[in-house]
């Protein structure tokens, strides 16, 4: 398969896990925790990552699997689809209306294309390595915004935020300190995608996945957008802190954000 057919694979499976989200926003969600007690597993976390790889696994037989709820199936194939079948659980299980479903393909450990789907709002942002990113098919672009003054940010905290020396507290503090509009959405995937809308500037977090960042972090270098992790050390899906802003303000960001070491 070329990239275009994986991508068109890819957010076919994401529409599919969308309409099961869609169907269940709002009902009674029983969940249960792992690793923290607001570290929330639903059901629908659970029946998206089936669909998604069931659909994925017959499209591809010989890709191997990265995806939240049942971790690595093995590494032996090129292809590695990275799966978050629910991005923003602990949104979705309190029927707050922002989570996504994110899927990337990768060979090498290199995103080639990803899909970040909003299925409340019908938004699917794609992006395809060296094509671009688009939102419903209309071509995406970061913002304009210069300076990190003019700036709106995003951010998140870990679950275990109470105990993690990578909590982004500091660098909280230090934001809105500067008095910066800064938005906290609760799911990785949006954030970045919302960065390569054009609808953020700036974005950092620590302590994420390769499943949280694989689709977001491709669609914001796609959207004319930067990656780095903390230090401006060169972004890799392997490492779990990252910044992502519309290239124009990260390296102010990334120096502002200097009071940790990731
Ligand atoms: C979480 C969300 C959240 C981020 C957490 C992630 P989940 O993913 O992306 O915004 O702050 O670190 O774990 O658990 O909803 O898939
Ligand atoms: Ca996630
Ligand atoms: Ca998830």
């Amino acid at each position: 398969m070329n990239k275009n057919e994986l991508l068109h694979a890819a957010e076919v499976a994401a529409r599919r896990a969308g309409d099961i989200l869609r169907s269940g926003f709002g009902s009674v969600i029983t969940h249960t925790s792992k690793e923290g007690i607001h570290n929330l597993v639903t059901e629908y976390d659970l029946r998206c990552e089936d669909t998604i790889i069931s659909f994925l696994r017959e499209a591809t037989p010989n890709a191997s699997f990265l995806a939240e709820e049942s971790g690595l199936s093995s590494s032996d194939n090129e292809l590695t689809w990275i799966i978050d079948p629910l991005d923003g659980t602990v949104n979705f299980a309190h029927g707050i209306p922002i989570f996504c479903v994110s899927i990337a393909a990768a060979i090498g450990g290199v995103p080639i294309c990803g899909v970040v789907h909003q299925p409340l709002l019908n938004e699917t942002f794609t992006a395809i390595s060296g094509e671009g990113a688009t939102l419903n098919g209309i071509s995406l672009h970061v913002s304009k915004t210069s300076q990190l003054k003019e700036s709106i940010l995003v951010t998140g905290f870990p679950y275990n935020v109470n105990e993690n020396p990578l909590n982004c507290i500091d660098q909280f503090n230090k934001m809105i300190s500067m008095g910066l509009p800064i938005r906290r959405l609760g799911s990785a995937a949006l954030d970045l995608a919302y960065i390569a809308a054009g609808r953020f500037d700036g974005y950092w977090e620590a302590s994420l996945h390769a499943w949280d960042m694989a689709a977001g972090a491709l669609l914001v270098q796609e959207a004319g957008g930067m990656v780095s992790h903390y230090g401006g050390r060169e972004y890799h899906i392997g490492y779990d802190s990252i910044v992502a802003t519309n290239g124009l303000i990260h390296n102010e960001l990334v120096d502002t954000l200097l009071i940790v070491d990731a």
